[in-house]
């Protein structure tokens, strides 16, 4: 299960690459101006460049790899998403949400800068990740283009991750007790919404029919909960170091996550499984899907 020997070292090696690259497409996008926009386009880099994991551009990369596609684009459209989930990152520190001082290891963007900075810096990301997408140096399809923003929109919004956000901030509200198929759903909106689309836009980069993407649709559903639960988990019992972020804060403000319905124990048995099930669905795939399984299998076992 442990994402150990070999196959942890490559699977390191591929998101130090792509690391790398996201860091580079950033910032070939974020110029920052010689005027008084730059207080807004230095909190956007500081947030942008360097410290994540780049879980979701890997997956766009690796997905589109299975079908041949131009690394140039994937890296491009991964860095789309990546965009998007920065955004969020940032507002889900905000005092008016989470509340959190510390992110990837530093001050977050409101305390570097101040709260209108952070909000826009957001929203100008937000704003980044569709402008990169609609570049026909992205992509020389306009039809391929378009898919990649509606899938990216779509997941982004209210029936996506903004959606799942306010499940998650309603859940401390007096009297709403979610069940489990209320959590897999907010977890789904939250954190799979933008998982799953990172896979979908690699196959649609590769051409793939929507037909021939539901094996991949399925992956993408078990790591998006595998991936929170991981999460949820870290909150538990991770070290706050390693993470970068505040710890031990769900329980307080009142989160509901698999933790706290089920337990530590059972809530990691339960993200194995995601895992196992996602890694199943690969199964039409011969070497070439090995990143996709060691990213599986890293999503549970990760410490940051
Ligand atoms: C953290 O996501 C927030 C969730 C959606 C659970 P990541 O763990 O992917 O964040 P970074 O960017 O790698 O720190
Ligand atoms: C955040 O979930 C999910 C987003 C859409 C940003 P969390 O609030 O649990 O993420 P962390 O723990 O702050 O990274
Ligand atoms: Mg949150
Ligand atoms: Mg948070
Ligand atoms: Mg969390």
């Amino acid at each position: 299960m442990n994402v150990v020997g070999a196959e942890g070292n490559q699977l390191r090696d591929n998101l130090r690459r792509v690391q790398e690259e996201v860091d580079s497409v950033f910032d070939a996008f974020m110029p920052v101006p010689a005027d008084t926009r730059a207080r807004l386009v230095e909190a956007m880099r500081y947030a942008a460049i360097g410290g994540g994991k780049r879980v979701r551009p890997l997956l766009v990369v690796s997905t589109s790899e299975l079908f041949g596609v131009d690394r140039n684009a994937a890296l491009r459209a991964g860095t789309a998403v990546e965009a998007i989930h920065v955004y969020s990152l940032i507002h889900d520190d905000l005092p008016c949400m989470d509340d959190d001082d510390l992110r990837h290891g530093k001050p977050t963007v409101h305390k570097v800068y101040d709260e209108a900075t952070a909000v826009l810096a957001g929203d100008a990301l937000h704003a980044l990740a569709f402008e990169i997408l609609a570049d026909p140096g992205t992509c020389s399809d306009p039809f391929v283009r378009s898919e990649l923003i509606t899938t990216l929109g779509t997941a982004s919004g209210m029936n996506g991750m903004a959606g799942g956000q306010m499940m998650d901030m309603v859940a401390d509200e007096e009297g709403v007790e979610y069940d489990l198929h209320t959590i897999t759903r907010l977890q789904q909106l939250k954190t799979g919404a933008l998982l799953a689309a990172s896979v979908e836009m690699g196959a649609i980069l590769g051409r793939v029919a929507p037909e021939g993407r539901a094996h991949l649709r399925a992956y993408a559903r078990d790591i998006g909960l595998a991936f929170q639960i991981a999460d949820d988990l870290l909150d538990v019992e991770g070290d706050q170091e390693k993470a970068g972020k505040a710890l031990r804060k769900d329980d307080e403000q009142g989160k509901q996550t698999f933790v706290t319905l089920m337990g530590v124990d059972k809530a990691r048995e339960q993200a194995r499984a995601f895992v196992d099930q996602a890694i199943a669905h690969l199964a039409s795939h011969g070497k070439e899907a090995d990143t996709l399984r060691a990213l599986a299998r890293f999503i549970v076992e990760r410490d940051r």
